[in-house]
């Protein structure tokens, strides 16, 4: 059993935080506007959710999802993210979420972003990435996915019955 930790806990991080929950781990979730908006979510999830600070969930979990308009990326916690297991949900939109240069260019993609902003390796990228200037993500120049042979995941958090 391993524990989830949501960076994000809208649309995207609550479908991860279910299906974690169905497949026997753990999930600590996290939002923008603290632990106490998300109280009666995780409630409803039972015994094997817990809502926290982006900085805590990034910190007790194993393996950590951002999932986060891509215009808040730089307010991940990096320094709780070293060495952990890090997946990327982010798309570009930038009439949501501005406009950023090197997505517009095609410089990078917005996992190469979230990328060159965290201490680790992101690990993969699990659905799809953002082209600039369109409202459909495509898949183009995904990170690739790497997972090191030592991982450094060692499964924690309550027994299950
Ligand atoms: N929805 C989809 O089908 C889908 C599919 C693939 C990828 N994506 C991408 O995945 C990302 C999340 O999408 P979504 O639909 O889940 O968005 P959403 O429903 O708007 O949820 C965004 C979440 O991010 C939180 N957040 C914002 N700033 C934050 C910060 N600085 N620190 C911690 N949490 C923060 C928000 O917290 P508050 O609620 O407190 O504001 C909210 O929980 C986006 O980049 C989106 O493009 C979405």
């Amino acid at each position: 059993m391993y524990t989830i930790g949501t960076i994000g806990s809208g649309s995207v991080g609550t479908v991860i935080a279910r299906l974690s929950i169905r497949a026997g781990h753990s999930v600590v979730m996290s939002n923008r506007r603290g632990p106490n908006s998300l109280v009666e979510l995780v409630q409803a999830f039972g015994p094997f959710a817990r809502a926290a600070t982006a900085a805590e969930a990034a910190d007790s979990a194993d393996i950590v999802v951002v999932a986060v308009p891509l215009s808040a990326y730089k307010n991940v916690p990096v320094d709780r993210l070293r060495g952990k297991i890090v997946i990327d949900a982010n798309n570009y939109y930038p009439d949501r979420d501005g406009h950023i240069d090197e997505l517009d260019t095609e410089r990078m993609s917005s996992s190469e972003l979230l990328q060159r902003h965290l201490p680790t390796r992101l690990s993969s990228r699990p659905s799809t990435t953002s082209p600039p200037n369109t409202s459909q993500p495509s898949r183009d120049r995904t990170v690739p996915i790497e997972v090191p042979s030592q991982s450094p995941v060692t499964p924690r958090g309550p027994k299950r019955p």
